[in-house]
């Protein structure tokens, strides 16, 4: 009979690493007419349609304030081969920096919220802050798209996922699974 005792108890407090959490993103504000941005593991889809988004964003982080004040934001989501600007953005403040500068970032122009796609990214999200009634206990801001982009000429983007711990693991090949997904047809 197997029980717990063949296997490795895990750290409560590391938890986080069992679970992947999705792709990395970076979360662009605007405050002030001053772009910034941040890096965020902590990220999840909570509703297909209309589309609904949760990240949470430390009170430690500039980008905080940003989002309470004006509401706004943008995902955008970079690629494998950004990696190490990436860990960089999360690494540094916009308290202290231009990262958008810094980084070499190339600000575009949003069509609904003030706070800037960024173009080496191969989507960009543009969101409203939905809900902040889980800011207080968790951080969690929940976040409507309102307008979302991709670039056409990176039709298949490698996506970075972080393990928690400073390592990362890369998008690898695509299983198509496509005919056991009798119950969801609607989302194929
Ligand atoms: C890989 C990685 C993932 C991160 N995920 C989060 C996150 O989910 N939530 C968060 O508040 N900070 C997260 N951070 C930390 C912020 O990116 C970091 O505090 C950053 O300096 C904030 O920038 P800002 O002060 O300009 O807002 C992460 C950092 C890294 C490197």
């Amino acid at each position: 009979m197997i029980t717990t005792a063949d296997f490795r108890a895990h750290p409560l407090d590391q938890v986080h690493r069992l679970i992947e959490p999705g792709p990395v993103i970076l979360l662009t504000t605007q405050r002030h007419g001053t772009p910034n941005v941040m890096t965020n593991g902590f990220n999840m889809m909570v509703r297909h349609a209309p589309p609904m988004i949760a990240a949470t964003v430390g009170p430690w982080d500039h980008s905080y304030r940003a989002l309470v004040e004006t509401g706004e934001c943008v995902i955008a989501v970079p690629t494998a081969d950004m990696a190490a600007t990436v860990v960089d953005i999360g690494n540094c403040s916009g308290a202290d920096v231009d990262k958008f500068q810094r980084f070499d970032l190339t600000a575009v122009a949003a069509r609904e919220v003030e706070a800037p796609l960024i173009a080496e990214c191969h989507a960009n999200i543009e969101c409203r802050v939905a809900d902040t009634s889980l800011v207080g206990p968790y951080h969690l801001f929940l976040l409507e798209p309102v307008r979302a982009w991709t670039d056409p000429s990176r039709p298949a983007p490698e996506l970075l996922h972080h393990r928690g711990d400073g390592t990362f693991t890369v998008d690898g090949p695509v299983l198509d699974l496509k005919e056991r997904m009798t119950k969801w047809q609607y989302l194929l």
